[in-house]
């Protein structure tokens, strides 16, 4: 079987931010573990906050194109958000509220059946002592609803994140990458094991 391919989303895009720092930390595990790892940079696709005036005036903007071709190409997803007032980002709820609105076309499925039983791994970090926990159970829900995306059962919340990374962007605490490890290892058994079923 040819190596797994993944994509590495961040609720943050941030110079510095914590979520890209985590998400990077997944991705290189991931990669040791013999996947390829692309990061496709949320901020990049240009999205305008949604707006039922703008969809109707101008269409669903491309950006949301380029979100449905790196996860039509994905057999999963790695993703650290941050969260706002307990909440996950607008960056992260925008991105995906507009792929929800792709209609099927000529060459590419709809956005929402691109996502559909997609293999999710999730994380967040914070400077805090939840570590994002109550907006990444609210970030499983979802992308689990109608986004129809599949979180695997594990994830991680990595608290006082502003101290937790070396100057090489590790995780300072064993135990906190081997939270980080046994995500991204269940999220790529999930992976394989629907990449093999075809
Ligand atoms: C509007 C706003 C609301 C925030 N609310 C929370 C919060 O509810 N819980 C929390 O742990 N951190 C909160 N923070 C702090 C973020 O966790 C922190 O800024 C973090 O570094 C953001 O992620 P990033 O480093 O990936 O950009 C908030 C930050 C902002 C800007």
């Amino acid at each position: 079987m040819s190596a797994l391919r993944l994509l590495a989303l961040s609720g943050s895009e941030r110079a510095g931010s914590l979520n890209r720092r985590l998400v990077e930390a997944a991705a290189r595990a991931a990669v040791a573990r013999g996947a390829q790892v692309e990061h496709l940079d949320l901020r990049s696709l240009a999205l305008p906050l949604y707006d039922g005036d703008l969809e109707k005036a101008a269409g669903v903007p491309e950006g949301a194109r380029r979100l449905r071709d790196v996860l039509r190409a994905a057999d999963g997803v790695l993703l650290s958000a941050p969260e706002y007032n307990g909440f996950p980002t607008p960056l992260l709820i925008n991105s995906f509220d507009w792929l929800s609105r792709l209609p099927a076309e000529a060459d590419a499925p709809a956005g929402l059946a691109v996502t559909a039983g997609k293999p999710l791994g999730l994380f967040s970090a914070s400077p805090g002592p939840l570590g994002g926990l109550r907006s990444l159970n609210l970030t499983r829900q979802y992308l689990s609803m109608t986004i129809a995306m599949m979180p695997v059962p594990q994830q991680f919340a990595l608290s006082r994140a502003g101290e937790a990374f070396d100057e090489a962007g590790a995780l300072k605490d064993a135990k906190q990458q081997a939270s980080v490890e046994s995500v991204v290892a269940a999220l790529m058994r999930v992976a394989a094991a629907l990449k093999a079923a075809g």
